[in-house]
């Protein structure tokens, strides 16, 4: 038994280490550059479809060989100079040096790429629809207050560990870099963080840590209506420090934001949800506008952050779901219930599905300032709500756009078995739809049409609608 195990072991080759050459094919989920290398398909970071490239395989794990590029012997696509500063080191925006209509054809190749591996058909994705602002276009940033390389106190975001050469270390944050200027949000928010940075700086804060539970202040994250420009800040602390929090709360405020969020969380997780959070200087949430509708919009509940796109995923999500005026729809994983209010105006009835209380409460707001009142939500995680029986079924048609884990087995069964007469499935990951795709088809639906729809500019991501009918 020991010497077959021993063979096993020396029979499977290590590629760690190993420096190859090789022509990049296709691009894989996450801005992989896809490459076949005696027998082995690898994975290749920094390298584009087309790249004849020399790349240091870094990593092997169940089967998957990941790389990074070590030298481009010959562009498969030009390279234009990025804007930002910081993009040698950061780890947002890893494709401003691609020019943006190439970013386009790089995202369509990705989600056909998603179907194929699926052994679905890939001819029925379209041309992405690329978005009008490609700078300025988020509404929402997320800033870590980490430790630098040099162990300082900086808020900004992680490096990226592909860029600098750094090597990760397992179970440790990446180190953080002060962002001066973000090319993805206003000048104003880019003001609001410089802020922040000061007075943290002042009041001698510390970055927590949730293993040794030191230090105290764990993110700020800038909202800004695209419509509106009124801003909302959110700080979250790992501890309660309300004296230290008074005089940070007082600098952003000074900036003119319409409010300044609390948040104390001390879980392992930073999406965890917060022990508290308060509003500690003005409003609790903000004004905006998307596809016609009046929205008051809080701190931490899911909004799409590029406005302007947004509306654009909506209208498409409206015409695949193709109402007359008499269905009753289920909006699965509605959020604030903006899509739900838009296929109010065409359709019977809408009910709206959402896990998070804050959630359902904006949207139950929204609904009346917008005067909807075919419109109602439910607050609940959908498998049990499902399982409970609590759900609005038969429904004519019905939506998801699930987070980017995708839906549960158990869900798709049971919309199929519902036989409605259209599913919109709108994703932010095409990896999770694909496989949630295969078990639609399982369950007697095909897809017809999929539109993917970019909403993130310089990033490898990417939002896709697709249009289920039974076959
Ligand atoms: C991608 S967002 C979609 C929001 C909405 N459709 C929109 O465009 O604004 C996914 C939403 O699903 C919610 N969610 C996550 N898991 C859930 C679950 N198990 N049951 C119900 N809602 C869930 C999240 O809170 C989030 O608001």
């Amino acid at each position: 038994m020991a010497s077959r195990t021993f063979s096993k072991h020396r029979r499977k080759k290590r590629w760690v280490g190993q420096e190859v050459e090789v022509s990049v094919s296709d691009m894989a989920p996450g801005g992989w550059g896809v490459a076949a290398y005696k027998g082995q398909r690898l994975y290749v970071t920094g390298a584009l479809p087309g790249d004849r490239v020399t790349a240091r395989v870094v990593r092997q794990e169940r089967g998957r060989l990941e790389a990074c590029v070590e030298q481009i012997l010959s562009e498969g696509l030009k390279r234009v100079a990025p804007r930002c500063e910081h993009f040698f080191v950061c780890g947002g925006c890893l494709w401003q040096h691609i020019d943006y209509p190439d970013q386009l054809r790089l995202k369509k190749a990705m989600v056909a790429f998603c179907f194929r591996e699926a052994g679905l058909d890939a001819t029925c994705v379209a041309d992405v629809i690329g978005s009008e602002a490609i700078y300025f276009y988020r509404n929402k940033m997320d800033f870590t207050f980490g430790r630098s390389g040099t162990g300082q106190p900086a808020l900004g975001l992680f490096e990226s560990a592909e860029k600098t050469g750094r090597r990760k270390k397992r179970g440790k944050m990446p180190p953080v870099f002060d962002v001066t200027q973000c090319w993805l949000q206003s000048d104003a928010a880019n003001r609001v963080v410089a802020k922040a940075r000061n007075a943290l700086r002042d009041a001698g804060s510390q970055p927590f840590d949730p293993e040794t539970r030191s230090g105290t202040v764990r993110s700020l994250v800038v909202r800004e209506g695209a419509f509106s420009g009124q801003m909302l800040v959110q700080v979250t602390t790992g501890s309660d420090c309300a004296e230290e929090m008074g005089p940070v709360a007082d600098a952003i405020a000074a900036e003119g934001v319409e409010g300044v969020v609390w948040s104390v969380n001390a879980r392992r997780s930073k999406n965890a949800a917060p022990r508290s959070q308060v509003a500690i200087r003005g409003a609790a949430q903000i004004c905006e506008e998307i596809s016609g509708l009046k929205l008051g919009v809080s701190a931490s509940t899911f909004l799409q952050v590029n406005t302007r796109q947004a509306e654009k995923l909506y209208e498409i999500a409206l015409d695949f779901a193709g109402l007359d005026g008499t269905e009753r729809v289920l909006d699965l994983y509605c959020g604030t219930g903006i899509l739900s209010m838009v296929l109010a105006r065409e359709s019977r009835e809408v009910t709206g599905v959402e896990i998070h209380p804050q959630a359902v409460a904006d949207a139950k707001q929204n609904a009346v300032r917008n005067r909807i009142e075919n419109c109602h939500f439910l607050c609940g995680d959908v498998l049990e709500l499902l399982d409970k029986g609590e759900l609005d079924f038969p429904p004519d048609v019905v939506i998801v756009n699930p987070p980017r884990a995708g839906v549960f087995r158990r869900v798709v069964e049971a919309i199929c078995e519902a036989k409605p007469k259209r599913v919109v499935y709108v994703s932010c990951n095409p990896e999770t739809l694909v496989r949630d795709l295969v078990l639609f088809q399982q369950g007697g639906f095909q897809a017809d049409r999929v539109q993917p729809v970019d909403l993130f500019p310089h990033t490898p991501h990417c939002e896709v609608v697709v249009q289920l009918r039974p076959c």
